[in-house]
Protein backbone atom coordinates (compact mmCIF):
# COMPACT_ATOMS: atom_id res chain seq x y z
CA UNK A 1 0.00 0.00 0.00
CA UNK A 2 1.18 3.50 -0.79
CA UNK A 3 2.67 5.44 2.06
CA UNK A 4 -0.36 8.44 2.96
CA UNK A 5 1.20 11.66 3.61
CA UNK A 6 -1.99 11.85 6.67
CA UNK A 7 -3.90 9.57 8.53
CA UNK A 8 -7.44 8.42 7.12
CA UNK A 9 -9.75 7.43 9.63
CA UNK A 10 -10.13 3.72 8.98
CA UNK A 11 -13.15 1.97 10.54
CA UNK A 12 -12.34 -0.92 13.00
CA UNK A 13 -13.11 -4.15 11.66
CA UNK A 14 -16.86 -4.88 11.11
CA UNK A 15 -18.86 -7.31 10.20
CA UNK A 16 -19.00 -9.46 7.14
CA UNK A 17 -22.25 -7.77 6.39
CA UNK A 18 -21.18 -4.00 6.19
CA UNK A 19 -20.76 -3.33 2.79
CA UNK A 20 -16.58 -2.08 2.30
CA UNK A 21 -16.03 0.54 -0.07
CA UNK A 22 -12.96 3.77 -0.74
CA UNK A 23 -14.25 6.85 -0.91
CA UNK A 24 -12.22 9.13 -2.20
CA UNK A 25 -13.91 12.29 -1.25
CA UNK A 26 -14.39 14.18 1.83
CA UNK A 27 -18.07 13.67 2.68
CA UNK A 28 -19.75 16.11 4.33
CA UNK A 29 -21.30 15.18 8.54
CA UNK A 30 -24.08 13.91 7.78
CA UNK A 31 -22.42 11.32 5.02
CA UNK A 32 -19.63 10.69 6.95
CA UNK A 33 -21.75 9.50 9.68
CA UNK A 34 -23.80 7.43 7.50
CA UNK A 35 -20.45 5.72 6.20
CA UNK A 36 -19.03 5.17 9.71
CA UNK A 37 -22.25 3.39 10.94
CA UNK A 38 -23.00 1.44 8.35
CA UNK A 39 -19.87 0.96 5.85
CA UNK A 40 -16.65 -0.73 6.03
CA UNK A 41 -13.55 0.42 4.53
CA UNK A 42 -11.49 3.97 3.61
CA UNK A 43 -12.78 6.90 4.00
CA UNK A 44 -11.25 10.27 2.79
CA UNK A 45 -10.85 12.73 6.16
CA UNK A 46 -8.79 15.80 5.97
CA UNK A 47 -7.40 15.04 2.48
CA UNK A 48 -8.88 13.79 -0.89
CA UNK A 49 -7.47 10.02 -1.93
CA UNK A 50 -5.77 9.77 -5.14
CA UNK A 51 -6.12 7.46 -7.81
CA UNK A 52 -3.42 5.49 -7.04
CA UNK A 53 -4.02 5.53 -3.03
CA UNK A 54 -7.80 4.54 -3.89
CA UNK A 55 -6.32 0.81 -5.68
CA UNK A 56 -4.21 0.26 -3.15
CA UNK A 57 -7.16 0.76 -0.25
CA UNK A 58 -9.56 -0.80 -2.59
CA UNK A 59 -7.16 -4.11 -2.14
CA UNK A 60 -6.37 -3.70 1.51
CA UNK A 61 -9.84 -2.88 2.73
CA UNK A 62 -11.01 -5.63 0.21
CA UNK A 63 -14.22 -3.31 -0.99
CA UNK A 64 -16.28 -4.33 -2.93
CA UNK A 65 -17.39 -0.59 -3.92
CA UNK A 66 -15.83 3.01 -4.75
CA UNK A 67 -17.16 6.58 -3.70
CA UNK A 68 -16.15 8.97 -6.34
CA UNK A 69 -16.73 12.47 -7.66
CA UNK A 70 -16.11 14.69 -10.88
CA UNK A 71 -12.17 15.24 -11.09
CA UNK A 72 -11.55 11.73 -10.41
CA UNK A 73 -11.44 10.05 -13.50
CA UNK A 74 -12.65 6.74 -14.02
CA UNK A 75 -11.10 6.07 -17.40
CA UNK A 76 -10.25 2.52 -19.60
CA UNK A 77 -6.57 2.25 -17.81
CA UNK A 78 -8.06 2.77 -14.47
CA UNK A 79 -11.18 0.50 -14.42
CA UNK A 80 -8.54 -2.21 -15.96
CA UNK A 81 -6.37 -1.76 -12.75
CA UNK A 82 -9.60 -2.05 -10.12
CA UNK A 83 -9.71 -4.88 -8.12
CA UNK A 84 -12.02 -7.73 -9.55
CA UNK A 85 -14.18 -7.69 -6.54
CA UNK A 86 -14.91 -4.49 -7.04
CA UNK A 87 -18.80 -4.01 -8.40
CA UNK A 88 -20.17 -0.60 -8.34
CA UNK A 89 -18.45 2.64 -8.80
CA UNK A 90 -20.95 5.65 -7.20
CA UNK A 91 -19.69 9.21 -8.37
CA UNK A 92 -21.33 12.22 -6.27
CA UNK A 93 -22.64 14.44 -9.36
CA UNK A 94 -24.64 13.88 -12.18
CA UNK A 95 -22.52 14.78 -14.82
CA UNK A 96 -20.38 11.55 -16.30
CA UNK A 97 -17.76 13.11 -18.39
CA UNK A 98 -15.23 11.59 -15.97
CA UNK A 99 -16.35 8.04 -16.90
CA UNK A 100 -15.56 6.10 -19.73
CA UNK A 101 -18.94 4.18 -19.76
CA UNK A 102 -17.61 1.92 -22.27
CA UNK A 103 -14.63 0.25 -20.61
CA UNK A 104 -16.98 0.22 -17.49
CA UNK A 105 -19.84 -1.22 -19.08
CA UNK A 106 -17.59 -4.18 -20.95
CA UNK A 107 -15.86 -4.88 -17.01
CA UNK A 108 -19.40 -5.14 -15.65
CA UNK A 109 -18.81 -2.20 -13.41
CA UNK A 110 -22.17 -0.83 -12.45
CA UNK A 111 -21.88 3.02 -12.05
CA UNK A 112 -24.41 5.21 -10.86
CA UNK A 113 -25.10 9.01 -10.57
CA UNK A 114 -26.75 11.46 -8.09
CA UNK A 115 -29.26 12.83 -11.06
CA UNK A 116 -32.43 14.88 -9.49
CA UNK A 117 -30.95 15.59 -5.98
CA UNK A 118 -29.27 18.75 -6.72
CA UNK A 119 -31.44 20.32 -9.87
CA UNK A 120 -32.77 22.88 -8.04
CA UNK A 121 -29.61 23.75 -6.58
CA UNK A 122 -27.61 24.49 -9.48
CA UNK A 123 -29.64 26.32 -11.07
CA UNK A 124 -30.10 28.54 -8.57
CA UNK A 125 -25.93 28.56 -9.04
CA UNK A 126 -26.54 29.75 -12.79
CA UNK A 127 -29.29 32.14 -12.10
CA UNK A 128 -27.10 33.97 -9.13
CA UNK A 129 -24.21 33.84 -11.44
CA UNK A 130 -26.68 35.28 -14.84
CA UNK A 131 -27.87 38.37 -11.96
CA UNK A 132 -24.38 38.63 -10.41
CA UNK A 133 -22.49 39.09 -14.23
CA UNK A 134 -25.56 41.09 -15.64
CA UNK A 135 -25.77 43.21 -12.71
CA UNK A 136 -21.67 43.86 -12.28
CA UNK A 137 -21.86 42.54 -8.99
CA UNK A 138 -18.06 41.68 -8.38
CA UNK A 139 -16.91 45.03 -9.53
CA UNK A 140 -18.90 46.54 -6.86
CA UNK A 141 -18.62 44.55 -3.92
CA UNK A 142 -14.73 45.07 -4.75
CA UNK A 143 -14.82 49.12 -4.86
CA UNK A 144 -16.47 48.36 -1.27
CA UNK A 145 -13.50 46.18 -0.06
CA UNK A 146 -11.09 48.92 -1.74
CA UNK A 147 -12.86 51.48 0.34
CA UNK A 148 -12.99 53.66 -2.92
CA UNK A 149 -16.64 54.62 -2.49
CA UNK A 150 -16.60 58.13 -3.64
CA UNK A 151 -19.00 60.45 -5.27
CA UNK A 152 -20.94 59.04 -7.90
CA UNK A 153 -21.92 59.47 -11.73
CA UNK A 154 -25.54 57.93 -12.85
CA UNK A 155 -23.52 56.44 -15.24
CA UNK A 156 -21.45 54.31 -12.91
CA UNK A 157 -22.28 50.64 -12.64
CA UNK A 158 -24.73 50.29 -15.20
CA UNK A 159 -25.42 46.60 -15.99
CA UNK A 160 -27.30 44.54 -18.17
CA UNK A 161 -31.32 44.69 -17.63
CA UNK A 162 -32.89 40.75 -16.23
CA UNK A 163 -36.09 41.06 -16.57
CA UNK A 164 -38.28 40.87 -19.67
CA UNK A 165 -35.00 40.12 -21.77
CA UNK A 166 -34.49 36.53 -24.12
CA UNK A 167 -32.47 33.65 -22.51
CA UNK A 168 -31.31 31.28 -24.14
CA UNK A 169 -30.67 27.65 -22.47
CA UNK A 170 -28.58 25.19 -23.93
CA UNK A 171 -29.16 21.52 -22.94
CA UNK A 172 -33.06 21.25 -21.48
CA UNK A 173 -32.57 18.64 -19.12
CA UNK A 174 -33.73 18.85 -15.30
CA UNK A 175 -31.19 22.10 -14.59
CA UNK A 176 -32.38 23.28 -17.74
CA UNK A 177 -35.63 23.28 -17.04
CA UNK A 178 -35.33 24.60 -13.63
CA UNK A 179 -33.11 27.58 -15.28
CA UNK A 180 -36.20 28.19 -17.34
CA UNK A 181 -38.52 28.37 -14.03
CA UNK A 182 -36.25 30.53 -12.80
CA UNK A 183 -36.29 32.66 -15.70
CA UNK A 184 -40.09 32.88 -16.25
CA UNK A 185 -39.82 34.48 -13.03
CA UNK A 186 -37.95 36.86 -13.73
CA UNK A 187 -40.00 37.85 -16.74
CA UNK A 188 -37.73 36.42 -19.18
CA UNK A 189 -38.66 34.84 -22.56
CA UNK A 190 -37.13 31.56 -22.59
CA UNK A 191 -35.65 29.76 -26.01
CA UNK A 192 -33.89 26.52 -25.84
CA UNK A 193 -31.77 24.58 -27.82
CA UNK A 194 -31.82 20.61 -27.45
CA UNK A 195 -31.48 17.25 -29.91
CA UNK A 196 -35.40 17.03 -30.20
CA UNK A 197 -38.42 19.57 -28.88
CA UNK A 198 -39.98 18.08 -25.40
CA UNK A 199 -43.37 17.53 -24.64
CA UNK A 200 -45.56 20.58 -24.05
CA UNK A 201 -45.67 19.76 -20.55
CA UNK A 202 -41.73 19.87 -20.14
CA UNK A 203 -41.24 23.23 -21.88
CA UNK A 204 -41.72 25.72 -19.02
CA UNK A 205 -42.80 27.93 -21.37
CA UNK A 206 -39.72 28.10 -23.45
CA UNK A 207 -39.95 27.91 -27.15
CA UNK A 208 -37.89 25.23 -29.21
CA UNK A 209 -35.43 26.00 -31.06
CA UNK A 210 -33.78 23.37 -33.38
CA UNK A 211 -31.56 25.99 -35.06
CA UNK A 212 -28.83 26.97 -32.13
CA UNK A 213 -27.71 29.68 -34.54
CA UNK A 214 -30.44 31.13 -35.02
CA UNK A 215 -31.40 30.78 -30.83
CA UNK A 216 -28.03 32.59 -30.12
CA UNK A 217 -28.70 35.05 -32.60
CA UNK A 218 -31.71 36.52 -30.33
CA UNK A 219 -30.62 36.39 -26.66
CA UNK A 220 -29.28 39.00 -24.32
CA UNK A 221 -28.30 35.91 -21.83
CA UNK A 222 -27.33 32.05 -22.67
CA UNK A 223 -26.93 29.56 -20.10
CA UNK A 224 -25.30 26.05 -20.74
CA UNK A 225 -26.65 23.13 -19.21
CA UNK A 226 -26.39 20.23 -21.62
CA UNK A 227 -23.61 17.03 -20.66
CA UNK A 228 -20.01 17.67 -22.09
CA UNK A 229 -19.45 15.27 -24.97
CA UNK A 230 -17.28 15.15 -28.27
CA UNK A 231 -20.38 16.38 -29.57
CA UNK A 232 -20.69 19.46 -27.18
CA UNK A 233 -17.02 20.35 -26.88
CA UNK A 234 -16.60 24.08 -27.30
CA UNK A 235 -20.19 24.80 -28.60
CA UNK A 236 -19.68 28.00 -27.63
CA UNK A 237 -16.97 28.57 -29.86
CA UNK A 238 -15.18 31.97 -31.68
CA UNK A 239 -17.80 31.80 -34.43
CA UNK A 240 -21.17 30.57 -32.26
CA UNK A 241 -20.22 33.35 -29.36
CA UNK A 242 -20.18 35.69 -32.49
CA UNK A 243 -23.38 35.00 -33.22
CA UNK A 244 -24.93 36.75 -29.73
CA UNK A 245 -26.04 40.17 -29.84
CA UNK A 246 -23.90 42.74 -28.61
CA UNK A 247 -23.68 43.09 -25.15
CA UNK A 248 -25.02 39.69 -24.61
CA UNK A 249 -24.35 37.59 -20.87
CA UNK A 250 -22.47 34.03 -21.30
CA UNK A 251 -23.64 31.57 -18.28
CA UNK A 252 -21.76 28.73 -17.72
CA UNK A 253 -23.03 26.32 -14.92
CA UNK A 254 -22.60 22.70 -16.60
CA UNK A 255 -18.55 22.19 -18.06
CA UNK A 256 -15.61 23.80 -18.72
CA UNK A 257 -15.11 22.60 -22.24
CA UNK A 258 -18.63 23.50 -23.60
CA UNK A 259 -16.87 26.99 -24.45
CA UNK A 260 -14.25 27.79 -26.02
CA UNK A 261 -12.36 30.01 -23.47
CA UNK A 262 -10.26 32.01 -25.49
CA UNK A 263 -12.52 32.96 -27.68
CA UNK A 264 -14.50 34.13 -24.40
CA UNK A 265 -11.79 36.18 -23.19
CA UNK A 266 -11.69 37.71 -26.41
CA UNK A 267 -15.55 38.62 -26.31
CA UNK A 268 -15.28 39.92 -23.03
CA UNK A 269 -12.26 42.22 -23.41
CA UNK A 270 -13.62 43.78 -26.11
CA UNK A 271 -16.53 44.63 -24.30
CA UNK A 272 -18.54 42.79 -26.90
CA UNK A 273 -19.82 39.85 -24.49
CA UNK A 274 -21.20 42.11 -21.66
CA UNK A 275 -20.31 39.61 -18.89
CA UNK A 276 -20.26 36.21 -17.95
CA UNK A 277 -20.73 33.86 -14.84
CA UNK A 278 -18.63 30.82 -14.95
CA UNK A 279 -18.92 28.03 -11.97
CA UNK A 280 -16.65 25.96 -14.46
CA UNK A 281 -13.31 26.03 -16.55
CA UNK A 282 -11.86 23.47 -18.79
CA UNK A 283 -8.87 21.96 -16.93
CA UNK A 284 -9.95 22.68 -13.41
CA UNK A 285 -9.10 22.97 -10.73
CA UNK A 286 -6.74 25.32 -12.87
CA UNK A 287 -8.04 27.46 -14.43
CA UNK A 288 -7.32 30.60 -17.54
CA UNK A 289 -5.76 32.95 -14.91
CA UNK A 290 -6.53 35.65 -17.49
CA UNK A 291 -10.38 35.45 -16.32
CA UNK A 292 -9.02 36.82 -13.01
CA UNK A 293 -8.07 40.32 -14.78
CA UNK A 294 -11.61 40.69 -16.34
CA UNK A 295 -13.84 42.93 -14.00
CA UNK A 296 -16.86 41.93 -15.88
CA UNK A 297 -16.64 37.89 -15.09
CA UNK A 298 -18.45 36.22 -12.11
CA UNK A 299 -16.47 33.34 -11.06
CA UNK A 300 -17.06 30.72 -8.65
CA UNK A 301 -14.96 27.15 -8.07
CA UNK A 302 -17.74 25.00 -9.28
CA UNK A 303 -19.95 25.09 -6.22
CA UNK A 304 -23.43 24.43 -8.16
CA UNK A 305 -24.62 21.70 -5.92
CA UNK A 306 -22.64 23.36 -3.27
CA UNK A 307 -25.39 23.62 -0.24
CA UNK A 308 -25.76 21.30 3.11
CA UNK A 309 -29.26 19.60 2.43
CA UNK A 310 -28.11 18.62 -1.48
CA UNK A 311 -24.41 17.48 -0.69
CA UNK A 312 -26.06 15.61 2.21
CA UNK A 313 -28.80 14.50 -0.83
CA UNK A 314 -25.93 13.47 -3.12
CA UNK A 315 -23.72 11.34 -0.40
CA UNK A 316 -26.34 9.72 0.96
CA UNK A 317 -27.82 8.83 -2.74
CA UNK A 318 -24.47 7.27 -3.40
CA UNK A 319 -24.47 5.32 -0.56
CA UNK A 320 -27.97 3.98 -0.88
CA UNK A 321 -26.92 3.03 -4.84
CA UNK A 322 -23.87 1.04 -3.38
CA UNK A 323 -26.07 -0.75 -0.56
CA UNK A 324 -28.48 -1.93 -3.20
CA UNK A 325 -26.16 -3.11 -5.47
CA UNK A 326 -23.55 -4.67 -3.06
CA UNK A 327 -27.12 -6.01 -1.32
CA UNK A 328 -28.11 -8.18 -4.37
CA UNK A 329 -30.53 -5.76 -5.51
CA UNK A 330 -30.77 -3.07 -8.89
CA UNK A 331 -28.90 0.68 -8.54
CA UNK A 332 -31.26 3.42 -8.25
CA UNK A 333 -29.49 5.28 -10.34
CA UNK A 334 -27.59 3.31 -12.88
CA UNK A 335 -25.93 4.87 -15.88
CA UNK A 336 -27.29 2.60 -18.25
CA UNK A 337 -29.66 -0.17 -17.43
C1 LIG B 1 -22.42 17.51 -11.19
O1 LIG B 1 -23.18 16.97 -10.40
O2 LIG B 1 -22.19 17.06 -12.32
C2 LIG B 1 -21.75 18.73 -10.70
O3 LIG B 1 -21.22 19.48 -11.72
C3 LIG B 1 -20.67 18.35 -9.72
O4 LIG B 1 -19.65 17.76 -10.42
Amino acid sequence: MAELDSPLATLTPAPAARPRLVSVRRMPPTVAARLDRDFAGAFAVDRDIDREESLALLEEHKAEALLFSSGFKLDAGFIERLPARVKVAATCSVGFDHVDVAAAKSRGLVVTNTPDVLTGCTADLAFSLLLSAARRLPEADQMLRRDAWGPRAMGDFLGVRVWGQTIGIIGMGRIGRAVARRARGFDMRVLYHDAAQLPPALEEGGHFMADLDAMLGQCQFVSLHCPYTPATRHILNRRTLGLLPPGAVVVNAARGGLIEEEALIDGLKSGRIAAAGLDVFEGEPRFDRRFIDLPNVSLAPHIGSATVETRDAMGLRCLDNIAAVLSGRPAIDPLWS
